[in-house]
């Protein structure tokens, strides 16, 4: 059975202000997030950036994992790079690639005026170019780019990683779309592809959260790496 993308729920909107009232409570945005997303949308960028709860999730996982060394494979306009730069220590820095250089653009100054900016390295490029490049280990790892590519995503991310590592990969639910074996859909078999990693690596112990909320039905694994 092939079930449709379900974010035409009409719980949807009561997901949404569940997520408001979340963050309003627990994860507030200040002027520079709301303003990110404001100059995100203003640049013509899809509205994929992480909600403030999500955001604020991904800050948790900084602090819980002690990260100082963070690593996002896409950064679109730097919104949830702002949420985990924010969680890091002094001597923390996080690295995000962006392959379209309008957006790392869009990304730099929201970060300036996140006034985060000394703690983020945006590199532009196709994060397969990039990642051969970049100097391990990081401590968290969160891959958020075009999900076809996820499986080489997480090919790099284990190079880049140490035992211990979080490596956490965004949008992996698709509506429901991911159990769909017989998918045409790139994104949703890349994410398939991904998930079979995930199983079968003997180095890595992971599960997978879906997720209700401004978003619609969506959800991110989250993996550490053993050894
Ligand atoms: C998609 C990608 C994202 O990173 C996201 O947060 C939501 C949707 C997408 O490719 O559809
Ligand atoms: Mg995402």
């Amino acid at each position: 059975m092939v079930r449709k993308p379900d974010y035409q729920n009409s719980d949807v909107p009561k997901w949404a202000s569940v997520d408001a009232y979340f963050s309003q409570k627990l994860a507030p945005e200040d002027t520079a997030l709301r303003t990110t997303l404001a100059s995100n949308a203003e640049a013509g960028m899809p509205t994929h950036d992480v909600s403030a709860v999500q955001g604020k999730f991904l800050a948790l996982l900084v602090n819980l994992s002690q990260a100082k060394r963070v690593l996002e494979i896409g950064t679109l306009g730097g919104y949830s790079t702002i949420w985990m730069a924010r969680a890091l220590p002094p001597n923390g820095s996080i690295t995000t690639i962006e392959v379209d250089p309008e957006r790392a653009k869009v990304a730099a100054k929201n970060c300036e005026m996140a006034q985060c900016s000394d703690k983020v390295d945006i590199r532009t490029g196709a994060a397969t170019e990039v990642l051969p490049q970049l100097q391990g280990p990081y401590d968290l790892i969160f891959i958020d780019a075009d999900k076809p590519n996820n499986p080489t995503y997480l090919e790099w991310a284990l190079k880049l990683a140490r035992p211990g590592t979080v490596i956490v990969g965004d949008n992996v639910v698709r509506g429901g779309a991911v159990v769909d074996e017989d998918s045409q859909d790139g994104s949703v078999r890349g994410v398939r592809a991904f998930i079979d990693m995930l199983s079968t690596n003997e180095c890595l112990e992971s599960t997978a959260m879906q997720t209700v909320g401004e978003k619609g039905w969506d959800g991110m694994t989250i993996s550490i790496v053993k050894s």
